[in-house]
């Protein structure tokens, strides 16, 4: 065993020791005692606490995974979603987006129209009306050929910025993608919302909803109208034909009750029902999942303080890089964890990928584009050049210069005896496999002494990596990353 592993371990007893310790002070709390720690606990607290190789960044990463409500708040819903959407899902989320996390709560008709009649006496504001040309708001088939041919430009123009943006990574369409796991899926999206919506949340998400995981992409309002030309449109964002039996039974499926625009405009200002709705909100207990107006005193949120926030701390919390990337232990894991991102990566690389995001990993899903602007990728480069460092990460090869001929010649020699081009292109040109990131390039991307330390152990850097290791003496390593530092822009597809 190695010496940091027992390290670790002695580390992890004194974990569980601590951790046996303050259940003990908790016992105590229970009985009503003062809470007493001993000071002894505190020192060696203090001693063992995380981070243990990272530094401290100097602000709190917010997780997003972490939310207090984990629903959308619900006092705009109306204006969101309309009655007849509503009331089909408080009668059973699953049956209307498949991959709902919300729970069936067993409500029956007469409870979901007060429900409903009480959620839009709490509404606050419409959203912005937007102002559109009148023939984008017919349908397809009272379209004239000429007004068809001018939406039909501002829908394939939307359907580009869709492709760019990769919106789904996070969004299901009928079942397909979503892989990061974190959107609702949009396969039925038309049923729900309307232009007017879609227009204010794609151009700005955290008015409608502060905690929302969504990205916030720095669209122009071309893009944004093109965008809901595209999804309000599209046939992926439409029902399929439903089949009006019940699978393999024959049987007619029972219908389910829905709340009419017209019945809804009938009941919404009765002040007995509206009194109903609250009652049954409080006994499901909506508030659980749900920040609600009026009722959330009786579980009160701390709102988060954001509106100073400056440089990378601002960026994270719009883009939410953490929905997708991970910073020390707070975030998600589908994309490349990047709490050493500063001693992996080249800044000047890293400036312009931010901007415009080109593909790395061919196999693998990409990094949307986010349209960052110059001094925002400059704010997230300064940052993790400066606090996503790793301190054990000292050896550098080729500090004192480049490498010689001679050792570029040799990892070439070695590069393709080992089979690293099973997996990686080393050349654009030549080609390889696409398992792993394409290197052509790798020699502005990455810094030397992390393509050491990636592979003395392709394990340590990420554990899920499908990397051998090949056990490389350190004059392997030398000829290999002298090779592979070699590989910049300049020399392409040479
Ligand atoms: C980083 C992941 C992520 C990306 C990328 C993303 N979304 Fe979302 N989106 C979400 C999440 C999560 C929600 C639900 C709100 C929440 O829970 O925060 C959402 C909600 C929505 C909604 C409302 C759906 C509903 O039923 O309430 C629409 C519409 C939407 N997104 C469209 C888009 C479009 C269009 C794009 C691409 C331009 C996109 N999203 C990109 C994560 C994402
Ligand atoms: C256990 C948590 C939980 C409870 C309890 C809960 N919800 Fe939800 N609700 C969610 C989640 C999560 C979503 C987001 C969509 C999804 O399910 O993925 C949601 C979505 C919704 C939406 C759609 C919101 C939007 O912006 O699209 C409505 C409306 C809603 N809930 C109403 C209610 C009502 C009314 C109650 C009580 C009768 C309730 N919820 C109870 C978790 C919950
Ligand atoms: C919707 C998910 C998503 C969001 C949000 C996101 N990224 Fe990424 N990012 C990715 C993916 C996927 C890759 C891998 C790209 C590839 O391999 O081609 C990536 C790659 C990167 C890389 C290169 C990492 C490496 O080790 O190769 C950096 C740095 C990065 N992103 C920074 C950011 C920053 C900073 C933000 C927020 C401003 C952000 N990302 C937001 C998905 C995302
Ligand atoms: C079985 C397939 C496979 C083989 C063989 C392989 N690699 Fe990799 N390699 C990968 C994968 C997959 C990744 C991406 C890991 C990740 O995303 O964290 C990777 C990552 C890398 C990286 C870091 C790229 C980055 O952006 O994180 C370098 C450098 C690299 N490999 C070099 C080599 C060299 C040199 C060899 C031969 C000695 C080799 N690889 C052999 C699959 C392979």
């Amino acid at each position: 065993m190695r010496l940091r592993s027992i390290v670790s371990l002695q580390k992890r007893w004194l974990i569980i020791t601590l951790g046996c310790l303050s259940f003990a002070a908790s016992i105590h709390l229970s009985f009503g005692q003062e809470r007493k720690i001993d000071s002894m606990f505190l020192e060696l607290d203090k001693k063992y606490r995380m981070p243990e190789q990272w530094s401290v960044p100097p602000f709190d990463l917010e997780d997003p995974y972490k939310r207090i409500k984990n629903g959308p708040p619900l006092v705009n819903i109306l204006y969101k979603a309309n009655v007849e959407w509503l009331s089909r899902w408080i009668a059973n989320p699953k049956t209307v987006v498949a991959n709902a996390k919300m729970p069936n709560l067993g409500l029956d008709f007469d409870e979901i129209k007060a429900v409903i009649v009480f959620l839009s006496s709490i509404a606050e504001k419409d959203v912005p009306q937007v102002t559109w040309d009148n023939f984008l708001l017919k349908k397809e088939d009272d379209l004239s050929e000429d007004e068809y041919d001018k939406m039909d430009k501002v829908f394939n123009f939307g359907k580009g910025v869709w492709g760019r943006a990769r919106c789904t990574i996070c969004h299901p369409i009928k079942g397909v993608g979503g892989n990061v796991g974190v959107g609702p899926d949009l396969g039925e999206i038309t049923t729900k919302i309307n232009r007017n919506w879609l227009h204010a949340w794609l151009g700005n998400t955290k008015n409608h909803f502060p905690d929302t995981m969504m990205a916030q992409y720095r669209f122009t309002d071309q893009d944004v109208r093109g965008l809901v030309e595209f999804v309000m449109r599209d046939t992926q964002f439409i029902p399929e034909e439903k089949e009006d039996e019940e699978e393999g039974t024959g049987q007619p499926k029972p219908e389910t009750q829905v709340l009419t625009e017209k019945e809804f405009a009938d009941i919404r200002k009765d002040t007995a029902l509206i009194e109903k709705g609250r009652n049954v909100v409080e006994k499901a207990r909506c508030f659980v999942c749900h920040d609600i107006k009026g009722i959330s005193e009786l579980m009160p949120v701390v709102e988060k303080k954001r509106d100073g926030l400056a440089g990378f701390e601002k960026l994270l919390y719009e883009i939410r890089c953490l929905t997708c990337h991970r910073i020390q232990d707070k975030g998600g894991t589908y994309a490349p964890n990047l709490t050493f991102a500063g001693s992996k990566i080249k800044m000047n690389w890293e400036g312009e990928f931010l901007q415009a995001p080109d593909i790395i990993r061919p196999l693998s899903q990409q990094m949307p584009k986010f349209n960052l602007a110059e001094d925002e990728a400059k704010a997230a480069t300064e940052y993790l050049e400066k606090n996503l460092v790793f301190k054990d990460l000292l050896l550098d090869f080729y500090k004192d210069g480049p490498p010689t001929a001679e050792i570029i010649a040799s990892g070439e020699k070695l590069f393709y005896e080992k089979g690293c081009n099973t997996c990686h292109a080393e050349n654009i040109t030549k080609g390889g496999g696409v398992v792993g990131p394409n290197l052509a390039t790798v020699g502005d991307r990455l810094q030397p002494a992390y393509i050491v330390y990636h592979l003395k152990n392709p394990q340590q850097a990420n554990p899920q990596g499908v990397e051998p290791n090949f056990g490389l003496s350190d004059e392997e390593l030398k000829q290999l990353v002298g090779f592979l530092m070699d590989h910049v822009k300049k020399k392409e597809g040479k």
